[in-house]
């Protein structure tokens, strides 16, 4: 009995050594390319309190104090960059009731002044109506240097921008303009102000070939197009009804597969990957576990940083710190922030209402 509860004292300290490692490896990267350890990354902005990719949302998550901003970049017709998640604009603007005719289009096929025309907020408040807001309704669509005014416009808080190119083969040439209203801006200057990152590695080796200097980050993911899974049934063909179940059992094929990512985001010139989560309470967000520790293990031996996406619950914080990544995208950079011991000095609804929120 007593040797058993030796044995497990060691195996606990030999874990908690391997953790201390892990973090001062993924430290040490980090200071490397001017990178805050561990990263608050604000997901689309502070995504669970205001619309995602909003005003409302970027100046919350700059004022609680994120290190970096999220967005996803896209161009409009007439070649503006603007922040817009989705590959359409139905569930995050009133596109239907506006241009019925063009509902289901790409951002692509709009104008800026088109989409300038959207309420990009009143679905917040129908969609989470206890984090509903008046002022929330006509909020609207926001260009790169929209955000980097935001960014740039508390001097006592001065995050940074994580950008990920969105669906880049829609857009070609997307990667050259970035640079130009980065470098126009001179948002190119400091190092680790500006993280790259995509699903798609030939639009990260383009960004790495347009920015050579600018850390960047491939997102991997269990599936079609990123790392190979165990078990070729989809989840179509499951015929489950949970997505965040039937993804939370889904491996990689081998640990050789998952390698070949890592040296695929190498070869594309990343200084990290952005692997998914499987979210203790699942969800829309909550994907296949690609952040168990020997895989950040396998990262960090290779010179990789880990940012894991999408987190946003003190339980799964808990999970992945102690797996060993490096940074955290969540909707909800507040609790993050209290979690890492940096609380913010008011509370979100004192910030939003100090926006006029
Ligand atoms: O960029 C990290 C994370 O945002 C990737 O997922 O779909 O939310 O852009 P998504
Ligand atoms: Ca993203």
């Amino acid at each position: 009995m007593l040797a058993k509860g030796i044995y497990r004292l060691c195996g606990l300290a030999l874990l908690t050594l391997a953790g201390l490692a892990e973090a001062g490896e993924g430290r040490e990267l980090a200071a490397r390319q001017g990178i805050p350890n561990p990263a608050v990354i604000a997901h689309r902005g502070a995504s669970f309190d205001a619309p995602e990719s909003t005003a409302a949302a970027y100046l919350l998550a700059r004022d609680l104090g994120a290190d970096y901003l999220e967005l996803d970049l896209q161009r409009t017709r007439d070649g503006v960059l603007v922040a817009v998640h989705d590959d359409n604009l139905q569930r995050t603007s009133d596109v239907a009731r506006r241009f019925p005719e063009r509902k289901g289009s790409p951002v692509s096929a709009f104008s800026l002044a088109e989409l300038k025309s959207l309420d990009a907020g009143s679905w917040f408040n129908q969609a989470y109506p206890e984090r509903a807001r008046a002022a929330f309704a006509g909020l609207r669509i926001l260009t790169l240097d929209e955000v980097m005014d935001i960014a740039e416009g508390n001097p006592e808080k001065r995050p940074g921008l994580y950008i990920e190119t969105k669906v880049p083969s829609l857009f070609p040439g997307i990667e050259a303009d970035l640079k130009a209203r980065l470098q126009a801006r001179g948002w190119l200057d400091t190092p680790g102000r500006v993280v790259l990152q995509s699903f798609d590695r030939n639009s990260l080796a383009l960004l790495h070939k347009e920015m050579p200097q600018v850390p960047k980050v491939l997102l991997l993911w269990l599936g079609k197009g990123s790392i190979e899974p165990a078990s070729a049934q989809t989840f179509a063909e499951s015929g489950e009804t949970d997505k965040a179940a039937f993804y939370a059992r889904q491996q990689p094929k081998s640990a050789a597969e998952f390698e070949r990512w890592l040296d695929y985001a190498k070869a594309a010139g990343a200084i990290g990957t952005g692997p998914s989560a499987a979210l203790t309470a699942g969800g829309a967000q909550s994907y296949a576990d690609l952040v168990q520790p020997w895989m950040n293990r396998m990262s960090h031996d290779k010179g990789l940083l880990v940012h894991v996406y999408t987190v946003d619950e003190k339980v799964d914080f808990d999970k992945v710190m102690a797996a060993g990544v490096d940074g955290i995208f969540t909707n909800r950079s507040g609790p993050l922030l209290r979690y890492f011991a940096r609380p913010p000095a008011r509370e979100e609804a004192q910030i939003l209402a100090a926006h006029d929120y």
